[in-house]
This record gives C-alpha cells, sequence and structure tokens, in this order.
C-alpha cells in the first residue's frame, strides 16, 4: 500500500474529485479526514470507507472560515495522531463573468473558498509539517489556472493564485521535507456546476470555442490517481509543480 499509516486530509470530500481522493488515499492505507461543508455527503463518503475496511472520519468545514480550517487540522491530529497530507480540493465555480461584470461580493466569496482556504490550511498544517521534517501539500487547481478561458474572470485568476502560492510554497520549504504541487484538472464530470449561479451569457458563449476542442470529459477517478502519486514516495522528486490532467484539452493551444 502507498499511504500505509498516513494520515490525510481531504476538503471538498463529499462530492466529485474530492471524494475520489479520499477512496483511493484510505484503499492505499491511509487515515483519512473527509472535509466538506456537506457534512452528510462527507458521512456517506467516510461510510462506505469503512464498510470496505478503510479508516476515515467526516469533518464539516466551510474553507472560507478560519475556525472552521484550524479545528479541521486539530481534529486530524487529536483522532490519528499527526498529518502528512493535505488536499485543498474544495472549490466554487463563478458564472463565467468578464471582469465588466464582476460583483465585488461573488469575487470575494470565490477567493475565500478557492485561495484563501487554500493558503490558510497550508499555513496551519506548516508547524506540524516543519516538526516533522516532512509534509505533503497538494492543490487542486485547474486548467483555468493556466490559461485565459476556461471560466470567468473570477475563477481563473482564483486558480492562477492557487498555482503561484503552490510554486512559492513548494520552493520555499523544499530544504525542510515538504512539498508542495498543483493538479490542473480539465473538464471533469462532478457536480461543480451546482455552484454556477447566475451564468453570464456573454462570458459562456466566449468561452465556447475553447470548450469545443475539450476531447473528452474526465472521471474523478481518474484525478484522484494523479493525486494519489503526489501524495505518495513515488514522486519524492516532484515539487513546486503543476500537473495538468485534462485529456489532452491543453495541448491544442
Ligand atoms: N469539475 C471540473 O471540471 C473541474 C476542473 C478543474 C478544476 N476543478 C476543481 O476541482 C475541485 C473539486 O471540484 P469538483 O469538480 O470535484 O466539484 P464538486 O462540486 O463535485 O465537489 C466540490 C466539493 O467541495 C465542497 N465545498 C464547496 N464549497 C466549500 C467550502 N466553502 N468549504 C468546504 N467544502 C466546500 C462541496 O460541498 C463539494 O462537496 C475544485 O477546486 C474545482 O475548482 C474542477
Amino acid at each position: 500500500m502507498k499511504l500505509q499509516d498516513k494520515v490525510a486530509i481531504v476538503t471538498g470530500a463529499a462530492s466529485g474529485m474530492g471524494k475520489a481522493i479520499a477512496k483511493i488515499y484510505a484503499r492505499e492505507g491511509a487515515k483519512v479526514i473527509v472535509a466538506d461543508l456537506n457534512l452528510d455527503g462527507a458521512e456517506e463518503v467516510v461510510k462506505g470507507i469503512t464498510e470496505n475496511g478503510g479508516v476515515a472520519k467526516a469533518v464539516q468545514v466551510n474553507v472560507a472560515k478560519q475556525e472552521d480550517i484550524d479545528n479541521m487540522i486539530d481534529i486530524a491530529v487529536a483522532e490519528f495522531g499527526t498529518l502528512d497530507i493535505l488536499v485543498n480540493n474544495a472549490g466554487i465555480m463563478d458564472g463565467f463573468e468578464p471582469v465588466g461584470d464582476i460583483l465585488d461580493e461573488r469575487w470575494d466569496m470565490i477567493f475565500d473558498v478557492n485561495t484563501k482556504g487554500v493558503m490558510r490550511a497550508m499555513r496551519k498544517a506548516l508547524p506540524i509539517f516543519l516538526e516533522k521534517g516532512k509534509g505533503n501539500i497538494i492543490n487542486t487547481a485547474s486548467t483555468g489556472g493556466l490559461n485565459g478561458a476556461h471560466a470567468g474572470a473570477t475563477y481563473g485568476a482564483s486558480k492562477h493564485a492557487v498555482i503561484g502560492l503552490t510554486k512559492n510554497t513548494g520552493f520555499m520549504y523544499a530544504q525542510k521535507g515538504i512539498r508542495c504541487n498543483a493538479i490542473a484538472p480539465g473538464a471533469v464530470e462532478t457536480n461543480i456546476s451546482a455552484s454556477m449561479k447566475n451564468v453570464n451569457p456573454f462570458g459562456m458563449e466566449r468561452t465556447k470555442v475553447v470548450q469545443g476542442v475539450i476531447p473528452r470529459i474526465g472521471q474523478p477517478e481518474e484525478i484522484a490517481q494523479v493525486a494519489l502519486f503526489l501524495a505518495s514516495d513515488e514522486s519524492s522528486f516532484v515539487n513546486g509543480t503543476v500537473i495538468t490532467a485534462d485529456g489532452g484539452w491543453t495541448a491544442a493551444f
């Protein structure tokens, strides 16, 4: 097993990619904190893991709240003794708004969840990793964090920021035994469209040309395999970088 006795936190783990990551980590021997805003969904995932002989605990977290993040990491340590792997995966979409149509409240909410939540969880986990002399951070970014028109301006900016944060962190702590990488998924079949409220017709229309060259939609399990690679020692020399998993979509650009 690739993650025997490791303790992992996966945020946004009640659905989509986070759920697939939590399941594969547990199957590979990790004890997993299944963290999500949706507690019922998180508990359902834990039920599935424990029925298959794995170890997991559900924690309700709003990653936009500092106290929830602190609580999530404190619970991992109290319950399982330490923290080895932090997967910052929770995220929400915008409504494909171009900059001219951005509303401050929506910008703030998306950055609080997609970007500030990632920073805060990393900041809280770092003292644990520094004390151990090892730790592993995996952030779910997006191909929208590498390119200009995979969603609206806010989502794209929030994910570009996650990539910048990932690279800086990977370099800063490279000699402290801590690795930090991001995954840039392309289009994946999940429930993320539920967070797409008040879709902007102009923005949506402009991104259609880009979506027109998507070779195929991926499955959450295909992203979970990348997250497993990054969490395991097989990727020991991979640090401060982004792995794109998009079925060849962005090869078109
Ligand atoms: N689906 C795609 O095509 C795609 C592509 C690129 C990147 N991503 C990114 O992948 C990540 C996972 O998304 P998904 O596609 O699996 O979507 P999903 O909606 O299926 O799952 C996201 C989960 O995050 C949770 N969540 C939302 N806001 C939260 C908050 N404030 N605090 C805690 N949990 C919260 C939701 O309850 C949900 O369970 C996101 O960061 C998303 O931006 C998705």
